[in-house]
């Protein structure tokens, strides 16, 4: 089945009239399915965050089509855009985007608090998820007295208590050393492994893009090469690098 369908999306930016044009997404068509784990990669300034933020529905589009789940999203307005994007989409940020003055457990089930669901479901869920991604031991702490690695995973908790349609990843370990890397990279895996959700992750890294099950790669905002793992994170590790080195310029 299919989660996502993208047809000539275009992004131009224009700082003021008069002034030059950034395509920062240039005509872009492709399908992702149902369960798939994609990575975007390209050099910086290609287009990757332009993409991503326009596929989660935070980013309006210049021209072109974006059906999620059978929703055209570009149709949408404002306000049914804000709602389709709280119940069925989740986004993970590099920076965390934690709120400090909330526990991990309250950072966790804010989105279902947001959503008027009762405290008794919300506690069940937060509970369950926790335990879940191995993060009960902390539920309590301040998002100040926890690590770097352990953060993203309450960010990914919370992106995850809503269930959504995809998972929508930017970097999200571009400031986690290499073991948190590897970590939440594995987390990544095993949700798209044993609960089948559809993730969307956006990174220059080749090590946390060998864990996707397919990459696209972009250059000047366009689609430049689609590759497909075999499964063997080694391999396509070496296969990333490959591609980067052919593409040029794929250094963040
Ligand atoms: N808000 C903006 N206003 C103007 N130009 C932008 C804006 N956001 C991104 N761009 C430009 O669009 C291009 C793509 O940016 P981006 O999607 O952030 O690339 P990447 O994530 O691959 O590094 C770049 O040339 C960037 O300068
Ligand atoms: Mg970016």
């Amino acid at each position: 089945m299919t989660m996502i369908t993208v047809q000539k999306l275009t992004k131009h930016y224009q700082a003021f009239p008069g002034a030059a044009i950034v395509k920062a997404v240039d005509g872009i068509s492709l399908t992702i399915e149902t369960g798939e784990f994609i990575g975007i990669m390209g050099a910086s300034g290609s287009g990757k965050t332009t993409l991503l933020n326009m596929l989660a529905g935070i980013e309006p589009v210049t021209s072109g089509e974006i059906t999620i789940a059978n929703t055209d999203i570009t149709k949408l307005s404002k306000d049914k855009m804000a709602l389709f994007r709280r119940g069925k989409l989740g986004y993970i940020f590099q920076d965390f985007n934690l709120l400090d003055s909330l526990s991990v457990k309250e950072n966790i089930g804010l989105p279902l608090i947001l959503d008027r669901q009762h405290p008794k479901i919300v506690e069940q869920k937060t509970r369950e998820l926790m335990n879940y991604l191995n993060i009960a031991r902390i539920a309590d702490n301040a998002p100040a007295q926890i690590s770097g690695g352990q953060k993203q995973r309450v960010a990914a908790a919370r992106a995850l208590i809503t269930e959504p349609a995809v998972i929508f990843a930017d970097e999200p370990t571009g400031n986690l050393d290499s073991k948190s890397a590897n970590d939440l990279m594995l987390m990544l895996e095993r949700l798209n492994n044993e609960l089948a959700n559809t993730i969307v992750l956006v990174t220059h890294d080749a090590f946390s893009a060998s864990f996707c099950k397919k990459i696209i790669f972009m250059k000047d905002g366009r689609l430049e090469m689609t590759i497909v793992s075999n499964g063997n994170h080694t391999q396509f590790f070496d296969r990333i690098l490959e591609v980067q080195s052919a593409i040029g310029g794929a250094k963040d």
